[in-house]
C-alpha cells in the first residue's frame, strides 16, 4: 500500500517537473475503422525531420482512442492559437462528441479552424514506449496562419506575449 502511494506520488512529482518544459498545444484529428471522426488535445506534437518531413506525438494507451489512434492511416494536427482554449479543453475531454460545430468534409481528418499551423499526416511508424505509443506522421500537406500560439506550462493552459517585442518597442529600441 505505502509502495503504492509512494510511487503515485513519484509520478506526479515527474509530471509537475515535466511540466516546466512549455509546448504549444495541438488537437489530433482522425477517423476510426467505422470512418467516425476521433480526437484528442496533445502537447507532445514534435517536428522530426525535414527530409523526409517527419512528426510525432504520442498517445496514452488509457485514451479511450488509444486503439483507433493505434491503427489509423492518416490523422492531422491543428496547432491550437492562443484564443482557442475552449478547444483545447472540449478536445481534452474523455469521450463524449467532441465534433460539435466542427466542419468536416468527410475527406480525411479535419484540420481544426482557426489555428496556427496544420500538418495532415500519413501515419509512417509507430512505437511501443511506456504507457504511451509514439506514432510517426509524413506530412503531405501543411499549412500557416498569421495568429499566436497558444501555450501549455505548469499544468496551465497561457496565452503567448511577445514581451521582448513590446518591451523594445516601449523603451524606444526600436527606431522607425
Ligand atoms: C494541454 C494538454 C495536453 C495533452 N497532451 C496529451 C498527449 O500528448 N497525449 C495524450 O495521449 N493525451 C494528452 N492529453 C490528454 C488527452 O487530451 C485526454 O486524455 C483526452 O481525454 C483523450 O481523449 P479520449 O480518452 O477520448 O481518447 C493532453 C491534455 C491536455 C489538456
Amino acid at each position: 500500500m505505502c509502495r503504492v502511494l509512494e510511487e503515485s506520488a513519484t509520478s506526479k512529482a515527474l509530471r509537475q517537473t515535466f511540466g516546466k518544459f512549455a509546448t504549444g498545444v495541438a488537437v489530433v484529428t482522425a477517423r476510426d475503422h467505422q470512418r467516425r471522426l476521433i480526437g484528442m488535445t496533445i502537447n507532445s506534437f514534435c517536428s522530426i525531420s525535414l527530409n523526409p518531413a517527419l512528426v510525432s506525438w504520442c498517445v496514452n494507451r488509457a485514451a479511450l482512442s488509444y486503439m483507433d489512434f493505434a491503427n489509423c492511416t492518416d490523422f492531422t494536427i491543428t496547432v491550437l492559437a492562443a484564443n482557442q482554449r475552449e478547444i483545447a479543453d472540449r478536445f481534452a475531454r474523455r469521450g463524449g462528441n467532441k465534433f460539435e460545430g466542427i466542419t468536416d468534409d468527410g475527406v480525411g481528418s479535419p484540420a481544426i479552424a482557426g489555428g496556427c499551423a496544420v500538418f495532415c499526416c500519413d501515419s509512417y511508424n509507430r512505437i511501443l514506449l511506456g504507457d504511451h505509443m509514439m506514432l510517426i506522421g509524413k506530412v503531405n500537406h501543411f499549412e500557416q496562419y498569421n495568429r499566436e500560439p497558444l501555450i501549455f506550462t505548469q499544468g496551465e493552459l497561457v496565452e503567448y506575449v511577445r514581451t521582448n517585442e513590446s518591451f523594445r518597442r516601449a523603451s524606444g529600441l526600436c527606431a522607425g
